[in-house]
């Protein structure tokens, strides 16, 4: 049974978002020392620990209350509130802070040598996606009736593999599209890291660390931006 005199922060493990979560919170005065398998990593300067996961993970420890706080790309975020929603699950955690690093969006992209006509071009084919809620509610929204195709991962390869005509990815530098021979035709989301917290309040010590923390990153981005 862990205590809760310590604040636990996930983070992801290794990805466009670890570097600078890890920056951010180094000048916060968070110093840690590190465990051997390196997925916890123990607070010395503060009763702050750090849990280095897959970022898709983050929302659902916070959602448990088996992490506290917890820095996500706000395409993870919504996805899952979209789920849980869908699902009829309660809503569990909420961003408290833009973090301001990790920007990307997620687009539809086509092929290269594709003529766009609009979303309707879409219609009764195939999309790969990784974001079927944000996708499927994009659709919906277009008046667009297409077909998900679900892939966790190198989304950009499926009209490759026949498995797709189009798909629904994030596109940060464009690099990923373009060896594909990939072009953005829609962004379906703005997205940047957020800071995510429980949807309920700490009863207990983490109240104060969670705010302490706040003042802390809050000051820090004050003097970045
Ligand atoms: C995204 C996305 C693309 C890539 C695009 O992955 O899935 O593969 O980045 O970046 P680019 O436009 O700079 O080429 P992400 O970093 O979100 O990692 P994950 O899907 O493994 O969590
Ligand atoms: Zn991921
Ligand atoms: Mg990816």
């Amino acid at each position: 049974m862990r205590t809760h005199d310590r604040l636990r922060i996930a983070i992801q493990k290794s990805g466009r978002l670890s570097d600078p979560a890890r920056d951010l919170l180094a000048r916060a005065g968070l110093s840690f020392r590190e465990s051997r398998d390196r997925l916890f990593c123990y607070g010395e300067s503060l009763p702050i620990d750090l849990l280095l996961v897959r970022d898709d993970d983050i929302p659902g420890l916070i959602a448990e209350g088996a992490c506290d706080l917890g820095v996500v790309g706000g395409n993870v975020l919504e996805e899952q509130a979209c789920e849980r929603l869908a699902d009829g699950r309660g809503e569990a955690f909420r961003p408290i802070r833009e973090l301001g690093f990790g920007r990307c969006r997620l687009s539809v992209a086509v092929p290269n040598d594709w003529e766009w006509t609009g979303p309707q071009r879409l219609a009764g084919l195939r999309i790969a996606t990784s974001y079927p809620q944000l996708m499927a509610r994009w659709l919906r929204e277009q008046g667009v009736e297409a077909t998900p195709v679900m892939l966790s991962g190198s989304v950009e390869i499926a009209p490759r593999l026949g498995k797709a005509e189009a798909i629904c990815d994030i596109v940060s530098t464009g690099g990923t599209l373009m060896a594909n021979q990939l072009k953005e035709v829609a962004v379906i989301l703005e997205s940047q890291a957020l800071l995510v917290a429980p949807s309920q309040p700490f009863g207990d010590e983490r109240a104060e660390l969670a705010a302490m923390l706040l003042r802390r990153l809050d000051a820090v981005m004050s003097v970045r931006a």
